[in-house]
């Protein structure tokens, strides 16, 4: 397994849509491992494929680490195949848009139809913060970030202070300074 860069906002690879798997090989079981073990150490509840520059429909989530019973949830090609009339609003932030946060309202549940891991096409009917996590990560696969759900105005001032905190960063990382955490309950 390896850690993978994750790309943030303002990036041309994360407005882009990505491909669907052909199916399942050793290929994506690698890149899911990599893309899990990559979201555990950000860390976050959930990656998809194009924030780590692979343009292909895959993501991972783990909205809940301690739920052992749960687990990890490996996801190529999922579809949103229903979606409730009810909508519900979280304070959504992300990966790619570090230490942003912001109010997005989307269906309240969700049904997934999805390969999992084995190639195995499943459905998953989800609600409250899964199915949050599960369609801000389906848009990432349509080019889409949460900030593009907010207002212009919002938006464009979350991508200039973003640009401001990428120099810092690269000054930082310069002058050997430690990269600052995300607050993971809200990094999808
Ligand atoms: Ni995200």
């Amino acid at each position: 397994m390896a850690l993978l860069p994750i790309l943030t906002a303002p990036d041309p690879r994360l407005k882009k849509k990505s491909k669907p798997v052909d199916q399942v090989d050793a290929e994506v079981r690698q890149l899911m491992d990599d893309m899990l073990e990559t979201m555990y150490d950000a860390p976050g509840i959930g990656l998809a494929a194009p924030q780590v520059g692979v343009l292909k429909r895959v993501i991972v989530l783990d909205i809940d680490r301690e739920d052992t019973k749960t687990g990890p949830l490996f996801m190529a090609n999922p579809e949103i195949i229903e979606a409730s009339d009810e909508d519900v609003s979280y304070e959504e932030g992300c990966l790619s848009v570090p230490e942003h946060y912001s109010d997005v309202v989307r269906p309240a549940k969700v049904t997934v139809r999805y390969l999992d891991r084995d190639g195995k096409s499943q459905d998953l009917a989800a609600e409250g913060l899964l199915a949050t996590c599960l369609q801000h990560e389906i848009d990432h696969l349509d080019g889409v970030l949460f900030i593009d759900h907010i207002s212009a105005l919002k938006r464009n001032m979350i991508l200039r202070k973003l640009l401001k905190a990428r120099k810092e960063k690269e000054r930082d990382e310069a002058e050997g300074k430690p990269a600052k955490a995300q607050d993971p309950e809200h990094a999808l």
